[in-house]
């Protein structure tokens, strides 16, 4: 395969781990890292002279990344939410494809300007939403493509997730905690609206029409800080604006409902919260469980693994992408590899600027809600109208749009 290309910014958890993984890769050569942190970019050159046995180039300034004329194609954007757009819109300027990492807008209009710059350069950017490449996320999106849950009705998701220790990022310059501190804002609803969107054909025969949203009182930063450090750290009686629980509901143009949930501020397990409900039965992550009419006796429910075998996602089934790397399950390197894809064959990302815009939109629309009493928000057609005939989307094995199966017969590249 055709080596591509590739530089990346922001080198902080995630932007190193990328880092290593891209460096892992034997079709990815990377050119250019960046951090602002000046230690943190001399570790990612460290990193990639120790692959290369030679230097790349260095800079805690993302426009020199941008910019740079040294032959990169794309760019992986891994710094903290606020810069995502508009390094990525620089990045398409100069002709090179954009993956950012996931994360809610900062506004509306930061949203519009990336689905213009690409309507006006031609240069795709794609959200990087790894769990649309989940294992049973994409193996639920062929139960749905297959009819198993009859005509799907409402879906339910979360980010459902003790992240209470996002206030001790304050000391390590982790942009989450400040959003946390002043955003009252289903802030990372990406994790579970990307497989929901794939599930329901957003943006090609469907879209988002609405929102309201409901923040409960913030309590959980607060008790965290003081039962660790007493009231010695500053930010023990801070006021964070972040309610506990947010819950987003989101209705569709073809008739579904959606409920989101943002809970990262309580003990709890980690979990996607995920549930398809259709005509003819339901699947409910949590329980790691179905019920199909015709299938599951009387009114009970029949584990996950009653149905892998037959419905697996053929795109898991061909890669077995768990042998290839560690990251959450495989599906980061899915996520990367469909990435790649796009940029080797000069083709659409399989999540486009539409899709980035409207996943990233439902962070901000959620703020004004909550600020307005849980007024509902329309939320933008950032197609303009064409969700409602589109274009077919690249016809690939890494597709959200279908679940194609002879795409994964006989050899297949990835
Ligand atoms: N998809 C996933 O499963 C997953 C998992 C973890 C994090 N993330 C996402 O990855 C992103 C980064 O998260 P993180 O935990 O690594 O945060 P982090 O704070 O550890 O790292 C961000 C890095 O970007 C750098 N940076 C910020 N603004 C910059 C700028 N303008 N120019 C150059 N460098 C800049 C910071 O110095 C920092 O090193 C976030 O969007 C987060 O939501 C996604």
């Amino acid at each position: 395969m055709r080596t591509i290309k590739m530089s990346i910014i922001g080198l902080g958890g995630r932007g190193s781990w990328w880092l290593s993984e891209l460096l892992n890769m034997e079709d990815v050569e990377i050119t250019a890292v960046c951090d602002k942190h000046e230690d943190r970019m001399e570790k990612g050159r460290k990193m990639c002279a120790e692959k290369y046995g030679h230097d790349v180039y260095g800079s805690t300034n993302w426009r020199d990344v941008t910019r740079l004329d040294d032959g990169a194609e794309a760019i992986m954007i891994t710094t903290y939410w606020n810069d995502h757009v508009k390094i990525a819109i620089d990045a398409m300027k100069q002709g090179k494809y954009a993956a950012f990492e996931v994360g809610p807008a900062q506004s509306i209009q930061q949203c519009w300007d990336l689905v213009r710059t690409y309507e006006e350069t031609g240069v795709p950017a794609m959200l990087m939403e790894n769990c649309c490449y989940g294992r049973e996320e994409m193996t639920v999106l062929n139960m749905i493509k297959k009819g198993l849950f009859g005509e799907v009705l409402h879906c339910q998701g979360g980010y459902e997730h003790d992240l209470r220790a996002v206030a001790d990022g304050f000391k390590r310059d982790h942009e989450r905690a400040w959003h946390y501190l002043h955003r009252n804002a289903e802030l990372y609803p990406t994790h579970e609206l990307g497989p929901i969107m794939t599930y329901l054909d957003i943006n090609r025969g469907n879209r988002l029409m609405s929102l309201n949203a409901m923040a409960t009182k913030s309590r959980g930063l607060n008790k965290y800080l003081k039962d660790k450090y007493g009231d010695e750290h500053p930010m023990s009686n801070a006021d964070f604006k972040l309610g506990d629980i947010i819950t987003t509901t989101i209705r569709c143009a073809n008739g579904e409902t959606i409920v989101l949930t943002h809970d990262t501020s309580s003990p709890r397990p980690y979990s996607r919260g995920g549930r398809v409900q259709g005509t003819k039965g339901l699947w409910m992550e949590d329980l790691r469980a179905l019920h199909i009419e015709g299938r599951s006796q009387g009114e009970s429910w029949q584990p996950m693994s009653e149905y892998w075998e037959e419905f697996e996602h053929p795109l898991w089934k061909k890669t077995k992408a768990t042998e290839y790397t560690g990251g959450h399950g495989g599906m980061d390197w899915l996520v990367m590899r469909a990435f790649l894809d796009a940029v080797r064959n000069k083709t659409q990302t399989p999540i486009d600027v539409y899709d980035s815009a409207t996943l990233m939109a439902v962070g901000i629309l959620s703020e004004e809600s909550i600020a307005e009493g849980s007024a509902p928000k329309s939320i933008p057609d950032f197609t303009d109208g064409m969700w409602i005939k589109r274009d077919p989307a690249p016809k690939t094995i890494f597709s959200l749009a279908e679940v194609d199966d002879s795409l994964y017969e006989g050899d297949v590249e990835f």
